[in-house]
């Protein structure tokens, strides 16, 4: 089995559903260019069918982006088929990301149909995107609720018919980690031609899971993993990319690597977050304010002493300058003096401790005390 996992970017299409972060067809060709400089591998454009502006991006993100394979959605229908083929016919490769609904709550209340007829569906919506283009993945919507037996009769089915790509969606973000992982290792494990299809994971962060559940999807075997840019998407949102792909880069024992270059990461992050008007928390994994900002006085001092001590990853491996020394009430003399060292002014023991009393008095009513503070503290204790 191939240790490369691939990237598939889904920021225009499920990203873009959030509201009020719906973008122009320029501002996605300028996403989706920086989407090829971060290095995935598949950029979901959008969904033809849904409206012209979406067939729109999707021709002309077809046109501007060479590297990456071009992907549009649609239901298992001709007319979105065809709406994505048609949309899809300047891209260099292209692929058609067709599916239904796979679990009884979908099959019983959202088609009203049983599951033989939603096979039928499966295997004619499948055999009619493989008309148009050679590449077809196919989604089996709802998949973290489905009956793992019929999940398998459909994941068989569709690759029977032609599917490149299966997606096992938790679309609820409902599963748990090991629940997931068990749910593709039993697909690998039932499923005859399995072989011939890469299995792909794609998780909502309902409970706050997505990342988790991805990485034990992968574990499992899949090799593709469908994520957005600071994990936009639907209500709680899609697995994160910047996760996923540092969870793997930082954790080489699993011997897995992606094509993404990982430098690119925070410059993406802004980039999507201005553009869809969604800010980063500031506690977000990677790319939040917060994620190299050290402020208690223990972490400070141990972090100065070697930043291995409370940093599992280089702030530059993401493209952050570099990481944070945050002076509040609650840091120690040690990162004063760093601080004040890097300002030019160096201070025998005694004389940093006065100084620390008077840094703890101004950080108090302050909060975060920033380096106009410590020059105006340093001029007045110069003074006195
Ligand atoms: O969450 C989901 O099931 C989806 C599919 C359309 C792939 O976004
Ligand atoms: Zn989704």
């Amino acid at each position: 089995m191939s240790n490369r996992v691939q990237i598939f970017d889904t920021t225009l299409r499920d990203g873009e559903q959030v509201p009020g972060s719906q973008l122009t067809t320029e501002e996605k060709i300028v996403v989706a260019t920086q989407l090829e400089k971060l290095g995935v591998d598949i950029i979901e454009a959008g969904f033809p069918v849904s409206s012209p502006g979406d067939f729109r991006s999707v021709v002309e993100i077809s046109k501007a982006v060479r590297e990456p394979i071009i992907c549009a959605l649609s239901r298992a229908v001709q007319g979105d088929i065809d709406a994505a083929a048609d949309a899809l016919q300047y891209a260099k490769r292209a692929r058609i990301h067709t599916g239904i609904g796979s679990s009884d709550i979908h099959i019983q209340h959202k088609f009203n149909t049983t599951r033989e007829k939603i096979i039928e569906r499966a295997i004619a919506a499948t055999k009619y995107a493989k008309t148009k283009v050679e590449d077809v993945e196919f989604y089996c919507e709802d998949a973290g609720r489905a009956d793992l037996v019929f999940l398998s009769q459909l994941v068989e089915a569709v690759i029977g018919a032609g599917a490149t790509v299966v997606n096992i969606p938790d679309t609820t973000g409902y599963c748990l980690p090991d629940e997931y992982g068990n749910k593709i290792k039993y697909i690998f494990e039932h499923v005859s031609n399995i072989h011939k299809a890469t299995i792909s994971i794609h998780c909502h962060n309902d409970l706050g899971l997505a990342t988790a559940n991805s990485i034990a999807g992968i574990n499992q075997g899949a090799r593709q993993v469908e994520v957005t840019i600071n994990g936009i998407g639907e209500r709680a949102g899609n697995t994160s990319l910047e996760e996923v792909v540092m969870a793997l880069k930082v954790h080489q024992e699993l011997g897995l690597e992606t094509g993404i270059n990982t430098q690119h990461i925070y410059p993406t992050s802004q980039l999507v977050s201005k553009m869809m008007r969604m800010p980063v928390q500031a506690n977000k994994a990677i790319v939040g304010r917060n994620a190299f900002a050290h402020s208690s006085g223990i972490h400070q001092d141990g972090f100065l002493k070697n930043n291995l001590n409370y940093e599992i990853m280089n702030p530059q491996d993401v493209g952050v300058d570099k990481s944070d020394i945050v002076l509040t009430a609650r840091s120690g003399r040690h990162a004063l003096k760093h601080r004040l060292e890097l300002l030019g002014f160096s201070f025998e023991k005694a004389a940093l401790d006065e100084l620390y009393t008077r840094f703890l008095e101004v950080a108090d009513i302050k909060k975060e005390v920033n380096d106009g503070d410590l020059v105006e503290l340093v001029r007045t204790a110069e003074a006195v």
